[in-house]
């Protein structure tokens, strides 16, 4: 497909430059939890009233989730880290004037396509050359079988999948019984969306138990769901419910896969001592910790208060010596999107890192398993791809041998950080094309940078 190729093009954009850093001090914060902050949108987008959203995420996907919602009839302002969100509830929504551009998110579109599955009238979807790559039959599949029409792009080569754009007709819902085929909040979120508008009772199992925003935060706004975590299920029953929401005050914690990056930095860049506050330790999520922490990491977590049933703290880490582990199961799936920041960790660790149960990683942003084989070879370090993860042979000791040269993001924000906090420790120079890194973490060079490291 063209845009795989185009993105192997010069880059165009900003561009920037990691040298061998001295060690990383200081504090900082991280943005608004960009999961979180879709969802403070959307579900604000749903209540009877204006919310207030403090600590919203700026990033690129975060506004193209708002700019869809105000093409749909609810309005958002931003002012610094703070959104005003005024809500016109799950009746009020009109048909957009053009297609709805989602840009490089997957959970936009995905989340977004849950919501207009139940509503009368139709809509496109589409997105850059990423998300145009992305599955979206996993979704579409129980949304009709729901009472929805979806339509997608269709390519010869994978005749039993379809991609964006989407057409979607939505209409009158029936409530499901169903299991989905992988564990993902994008999916499971979308069909809660769905189950909100049916007309009976709704059961989302899952394989696996995905990151709970959506039903942490629906039910701290009052919407009639309740969830199984132990069986990996959420049920929805809208009977009587008036398809509104509470206008509530939301406070959106900060990101812990933004976090992630300054964690792995810190851990291995040699004399680093980092604090990064407010940040969301929500469970389900958290499994960057448990990995750098299995991976013999010196990391010191504190619980400070809780932000809509999401538990919020400090991090504080101290580089020190990394060894290998297995990251696999639910694990894995508790560190899905840091998977990019911890294979950078187990460069720098003594022995192999093996990660499985990664399949997913295939279709995320870009293919992160090839994306991160190729920087770690870039790099000079060793790498074994499988179809389902990746075992990386950690350098410890070897750090400032590791190479420079040009880093490839394949329209993936974090594989850009990723080659970006990689360049900390390497003799040469690594080159970054900067652009997509504003997809969840705009700040993320200006924070390094604020911590001492040599960033340009
Ligand atoms: C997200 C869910 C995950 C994650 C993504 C954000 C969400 O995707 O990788 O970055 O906000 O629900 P999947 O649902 O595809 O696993």
């Amino acid at each position: 497909m063209a845009h795989a190729e185009s993105s192997l093009e010069p880059a165009s954009g900003p561009l920037l430059r990691a040298r061998r850093s001295p060690p990383l001090l200081g504090r900082c914060r991280v943005p608004g939890d960009k999961s979180i902050s879709h969802r403070a949108l959307l579900f604000g987008a749903l209540c009877d009233g204006t919310v207030a959203i403090d600590g919203i995420g700026r990033g690129g996907d975060n506004h193209s989730t708002a700019r869809a919602l105000t093409a749909l009839g609810a309005t958002v302002a931003f002012e610094g880290g703070r959104a005003e969100v005024r809500g016109v509830g799950l009746g009020g929504f009109h048909a957009p004037a053009e297609p709805l551009d989602c840009g490089n998110s997957g959970t936009t579109i995905r989340l977004l396509t849950g919501l207009l599955a139940g509503q009368p009238f139709e809509t496109r979807l589409f997105g850059d050359a990423s998300l145009t790559r992305r599955p979206m039959l996993r979704l579409a599949a129980p949304l009709m079988q729901m009472g929805a029409t979806i339509a997608g792009r269709t390519d010869p080569a994978k005749p039993n999948e379809i991609y964006p754009p989407l057409e979607i007709r939505g209409g009158r819902l029936r409530g499901i019984q169903t299991t989905l085929p992988v564990a993902s909040a994008q999916l499971k979120s979308a069909l809660v969306l769905a189950a909100l508008q049916a007309d009976g009772p709704s059961e989302i199992i899952e394989p696996g138990l995905s990151r709970d925003h959506t039903e942490r935060m629906l039910r701290f706004l009052g919407a009639p769901i309740a969830a199984d975590p132990e069986r990996h299920a959420v049920r929805v029953d809208p009977t009587g419910w008036n398809r509104v929401l509470h206008a509530t005050a939301m406070v959106v914690p900060g990101d812990l896969s933004s976090a992630a990056f300054l964690m792995v930095a810190a851990a291995i860049v040699p004399g680093s001592d980092v604090i990064i506050e407010g940040v969301g330790l929500n469970p389900t999520r958290s499994g960057v910790i448990d990995a750098l922490s299995a991976m013999g990491a010196d990391l010191t977590v504190t619980v400070t208060g809780e932000a809509m049933g999401e538990p919020v703290g400090t991090i504080r880490v101290r580089a020190g010596r990394l060894h290998g582990a297995r990251i696999e199961g639910a694990l894995a799936l508790r560190a899905i999107d840091e998977i990019p920041a911890l294979a950078m960790a187990a460069a720098l660790a003594e022995g192999d890192t093996v990660f499985s149960d990664l399949k997913e990683l295939r279709v995320k942003e870009s293919d992160r398993i090839a994306s991160l084989a190729r920087e770690l070879n870039r790099a000079g370090v060793t790498v074994v791809e499988r179809p389902d993860g990746l075992t990386v042979a950690g350098r410890a000791g070897e750090g400032p041998s590791l190479r420079g040269g040009s880093v490839q993001p394949m329209h993936d924000h974090r594989i850009a950080m990723s080659g970006a906090i990689l360049g900390l420790v390497a003799e040469e120079e690594t080159l970054v094309p900067a652009e997509e890194i504003a997809t969840s973490f705009p700040s993320f060079a200006d924070t390094l940078r604020g911590l001492g490291a040599t960033l340009t």
